[in-house]
C-alpha cells in the first residue's frame, strides 16, 4: 500500500450532544486511501483548574454550551492545514494543533476541538492500516486487558445527595479474565440495587451522571459498608476478589485551606485521618484525588501513610499533563496517574504523560468523563498502553457500557483464534509470585507483581490484568 493512502484528504466537524445533553464536537478524518475515522470530545463536571479549556459559544442557544465556533475552526482553519499530511504522523499532527492554538491551555481553538481531531486521526490511520485501533496504537505487545473500576455509588457534584466524596467504586481484580470481572461487577451492581431499594426506598436507585446509584447517604462509611455487603451477597470475597475505591474529588471540597466534609470545615490532617480510618476498615485499594489539586504536600503525606494499602491517584492534581506527572511522580505525591485525553487535549501529550508515569514507577488508569458519549476510544487506549485499570462508570447507561463492551470485544478478538498457547496467565503467574498483604484483621488481598510489560512499583494492588492472545 502506497504511503499516500494514509494522507489526509478531508477533515470536518459536527456539533453533537453528550450524555448530559450538552453539545460537544465530533471530528471526522478521511484519508486518500479511503480510511476513515472519527472522534468525540467528552466533558467533565469536576474539572481540574489546569485542564485544557473547552471552547464554547456562550449566549442563549444551547444554554451557552454550543460548540459552533469550534466546528467552524475545524472546517475553516484546521482542515486546510491537515489535508495532505500522513495520518500516521500522530505527534506531528498533534504538534500542529498545539501550534495552531498557540496558548498554554488550548483556549484559542479549544481542547475539545483538538481532542476530537486527535482521536479521529488515530482512528483513520488504524482503519487505513486494517488494524484494530488498540493494535495500531499499541502494536503486537498490546494484549493486556485492564481491571475495570466501576463507580457504582455517586456523590459530590455528580449526584443530588449529601455524599461529599464523588465516587465509590468496586474493583474486581481477582479474576482470570476481563469478562469474569465484568460479570462480577454486574452481579454486585444488581445486589446493590436490591440492598439500596430495601433500605432507602425506590428513589435510592435513581442513577447519577456515571450510572451509579445516588442514594440519600451522608457519611462515607455508608456506601462502603453497603458495597461490602453487596460484594458478599453476590458471593465474592471482599478484598480478595473484589476491593473498593474512592474518588474524593477533593478540589470540590476545598475552601480557604480547609475541607468541607460532613458539614464541617476540617484540616488536611483531619481529612487524612478519615482516609486512614476508612482504609483500615474497608478493603480500599484505590484512592483518587484525596486532596485538592494545589495541595501537593498532602498528597505526599497520603502516599507515605497509605500507599502500602492503596494506590494514591492524581486526577485534578495531574490533569494528564506530562510536566505535572513528572513533578508529582518524582516527588512521591502519587502512585497512580488518571489519564483523560481531553484534560490535556491531544493523544500525543496523553501518551507522554503515561510514559512519564511509567518511567517513574507510577501506574496509569485510563478514564472516561462524567459527560461522555458513544466514543469508545478509551477502551482501545487502555489496552494499547497496558493500563493497570480503566475507569468507565457503572455497568449501566450506554455511554459507560460501550467502553466495557468494547473491552469484551477486544478480549474476544485477542482470544480467537488462539494463535498462541495462552495458558491462564493469571493462574500461572500468581502461582509463582503471590503473597498476601494484610489490609486489616478481616480483609486480605492477594498481591501479584506485574513487572512483565511495565516497571510499576506495586502498592497494595498490583494485578497482572488479563492477558489474552
Ligand atoms: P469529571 O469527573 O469527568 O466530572 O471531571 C470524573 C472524575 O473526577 O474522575
Ligand atoms: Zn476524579
Amino acid at each position: 500500500m502506497g504511503g499516500e493512502a494514509f494522507n489526509i484528504r478531508r477533515v470536518r466537524a459536527l456539533q453533537v450532544i453528550d450524555s448530559r445533553g450538552n453539545p460537544t464536537i465530533k471530528a471526522y478524518v478521511e484519508l486518500a486511501g479511503g480510511g476513515y475515522g472519527w472522534g468525540i470530545a467528552p466533558s467533565g463536571a469536576s474539572r481540574g483548574e489546569r485542564e485544557a479549556v473547552e471552547l464554547r459559544d456562550g449566549g442563549r442557544k444551547w444554554r451557552g454550551k454550543g460548540v459552533s465556533r469550534a466546528v467552524a475552526i475545524v472546517n475553516t482553519i484546521v482542515a486546510p492545514r491537515l489535508e495532505g499530511v500522513d495520518s500516521r504522523r500522530q505527534s506531528y499532527i498533534d504538534r500542529l494543533l498545539i501550534e495552531l492554538d498557540g496558548t498554554p491551555n488550548k483556549s484559542r481553538i479549544g481542547g475539545n476541538t483538538t481532542t476530537a481531531l486527535s482521536i479521529a486521526t488515530a482512528r483513520a490511520a488504524a482503519d487505513q492500516a486494517g488494524l484494530e485501533l488498540f493494535q495500531y496504537l499499541g502494536g503486537a505487545g498490546a494484549r493486556r486487558l485492564p481491571i475495570p473500576i466501576l463507580n457504582v455509588i455517586n456523590g459530590g457534584v455528580h449526584a443530588g445527595n449529601d455524599l461529599d466524596f464523588q465516587e465509590f467504586m468496586i474493583v474486581p481484580h481477582g479474576f482470570n479474565s476481563f469478562t469474569d470481572a465484568i460479570r462480577a461487577a454486574v452481579e454486585i451492581y444488581g445486589e446493590l440495587r436490591g440492598l439500596l431499594k430495601e433500605r432507602y426506598g425506590a428513589t435510592a436507585v435513581n442513577v447519577g451522571d456515571e450510572g451509579g446509584f445516588a442514594p440519600p447517604m451522608r457519611k462515607a462509611e455508608e456506601p462502603l459498608q453497603t458495597l461490602v455487603q453487596a460484594v458478599e451477597k453476590a458471593g465474592y470475597e471482599p478484598g480478595r476478589e473484589v476491593s473498593l475505591g474512592i474518588d474524593a474529588a477533593a478540589s470540590q471540597l476545598y475552601r480557604d485551606g480547609r475541607y468541607l466534609v460532613e458539614g464541617k470545615a476540617i484540616s488536611r490532617e483531619e481529612l487524612l485521618n478519615i482516609y486512614q480510618r476508612l482504609v483500615e476498615n474497608y478493603p480500599i485499594v484505590y484512592l483518587e484525588d484525596p486532596f485538592s489539586e494545589d495541595d501537593f504536600e498532602s498528597f505526599k503525606a497520603a502516599v507515605e501513610a497509605l500507599s502500602a494499602r492503596t494506590l494514591i491517584v492524581g486526577d485534578d492534581l495531574l490533569v494528564t499533563n506530562p510536566e505535572r506527572v513528572k513533578e508529582a511522580s518524582a516527588d512521591g505525591a502519587v502512585t497512580g496517574l488518571l489519564v483523560k485525553v481531553n484534560q490535556v487535549g491531544t493523544l500525543t501529550e496523553a501518551l507522554e504523560a503515561i510514559q512519564a508515569a511509567r518511567d517513574r514507577g507510577v501506574a496509569h488508569i485510563v478514564s472516561h468523563r462524567s459527560g461522555d458519549t458513544e466514543d469508545t476510544f478509551i477502551a482501545d487506549l487502555s489496552v494499547a498502553t497496558g493500563a493497570l485499570m480503566i475507569k468507565a462508570g457503572a455497568p449501566a447507561r450506554s455511554e459507560r457500557t460501550s467502553k466495557y463492551n468494547r473491552l469484551l470485544e477486544i478480549e474476544d478478538t485477542l482470544a480467537t483464534p488462539p494463535l498462541t498457547l495462552a495458558p491462564s496467565y493469571s493462574a500461572s503467574y500468581a502461582a509463582a509470585n503471590p503473597w498476601r498483604v494484610y489490609l486489616t484483621g478481616i480483609y486480605t488481598t492477594t498481591v501479584i507483581l506485574a513487572n512483565i510489560t511495565t516497571n510499576f512499583r506495586c502498592t497494595a494492588l498490583c494485578s497482572p490484568g488479563y492477558f489474552r492472545g
